[in-house]
């Protein structure tokens, strides 16, 4: 199977990388071109993996290669103009998330999908994060979930705000695992070193009653990567980062020494950490299930490759992605209702 990539910036470097092991690897992919305007990453790409290097998506189509699919890591602004092109020349794709700046584009590219019957599916790599990968068979009826993306800043993505940046990521875990649609949103967030959102705190209830909380920052002093979410006697938590996760179990009734500890729900790391030392108490236990090593992109590319061999639904459906696209959409109008509502409106105007 012959893939090209658009788009050789911080993130494409990725999907040529990992393209390029698979090939390596001998499982039955070859890195066969890439389509990047900025001549210096061009030349950059073209020089590392040894593949010609368009400079338009039109000047590749023009070359006449024999190509199945593409990985799309344009700007997300892009993505529309470049994934339909690429549709309309036959080729299955792995678009980065989001799918598309907006729904009208997001609408468009799954309507061009189905009817060229190529596979669009979105760069959601989240889902195959070997921590998540874990938690699905473990599933059973989370109703709160605490969701931090805390990042450095880096003046990269700034062409969207930090929801569509980094939250994208933990509302389209949080709608896979509640299950339920959107009842309400509650929303603020503010500019803070460009002229977009930077730093978001948002409540989503659904209609099963599950809540719940994201926090997504860009201008953090740290990274941070967690999920937790709670269910009836259940506690879990993943760290994306380290792709591990830790599940508190209630098998029984609280013990004394249990009533004396801190809630495992408000514990911090030092607290868990000396529950767990203190060993499991009666009525409690704390596993750290087995997790299946792996990176998670090239996780993502194999089974988006087997869904493009197979013709099988991918893992992350297109519709999945203009799902978690439209819950960032009206977070963001929400956000923009909250700015007016406490006049901060002019943050949120380029500065200078
Ligand atoms: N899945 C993830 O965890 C993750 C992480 C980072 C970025 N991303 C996504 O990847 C995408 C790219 O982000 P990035 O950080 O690499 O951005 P970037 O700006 O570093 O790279 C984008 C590259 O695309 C090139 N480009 C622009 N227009 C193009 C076109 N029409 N055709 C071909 N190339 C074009 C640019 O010259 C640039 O080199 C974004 O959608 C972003 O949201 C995903």
């Amino acid at each position: 199977m012959r893939v090209a990539v658009a788009g050789a910036g911080a993130f494409g470097r990725n999907h040529l990388r990992v393209l390029r092991e698979l090939e390596t690897a001998g499982l039955g992919v070859a890195l066969a071109a890439a389509v990047e305007p900025d001549p210096a990453r061009a030349a950059e790409a073209a020089a590392q993996y040894r593949v010609p290097v368009y400079s338009s998506i039109d000047e590749l189509l023009a070359a006449g290669l024999e190509l199945h699919a593409a990985s799309v890591a344009v700007p997300t602004v892009e993505h529309h103009a470049v994934a339909s092109a690429l549709l309309d020349a036959g080729l299955d794709l792995l678009v980065e998330k989001p799918l598309a700046a907006n729904l009208a584009e997001a609408d468009d590219l799954i309507e061009k999908a189905e009817k060229h019957a190529r596979i669009v599916q979105p760069g959601h790599l989240e889902r195959f994060n070997p921590a998540v990968l874990a938690v699905e068979p473990r599933l059973r009826r989370p109703m709160f979930f605490e969701a931090h993306r805390l990042s450095v800043f880096t003046p990269r993505s700034l062409d969207v705000d930090v929801i569509l940046d980094l939250m994208i990521h933990d509302l389209d875990i949080v709608l896979a695992f509640a299950r339920s649609l959107v009842r309400e949103v509650r929303a603020v967030g503010l500019p803070v070193v460009s002229p977009k959102v930077d730093i978001a705190n948002v409540r989503v209830e659904f209609d099963s009653g599950c809540v719940a909380n994201f926090t997504a920052s860009r201008v953090s002093t740290e990274r941070v990567r967690k999920l937790r979410f709670f269910e009836p006697r259940q506690y879990v938590s993943i760290d994306y980062a380290r792709r591990d996760l830790l599940v508190i179990r209630m098998d029984g009734n609280i013990s004394p020494e249990m009533a004396a500890a801190p809630a495992a729900g408000k514990a911090d790391a030092a607290a868990l950490g000396k529950l767990v030392a203190v060993g499991p108490a009666p009525g409690l236990s704390f596993v750290k299930p087995e997790v299946t090593p792996g990176e998670p992109l090239r996780l993502e590319i194999e089974s988006f490759l087997n869904s493009v061999r197979t013709r099988r639904v991918p893992r992350v459906t297109a519709r999945q992605g203009r799902a978690a696209l439209e819950l960032a959409l009206e977070i963001q109008s929400t956000m923009a209702a909250h700015a007016q509502r406490a006049g901060l409106a002019d943050f949120f105007k380029p500065s200078g």
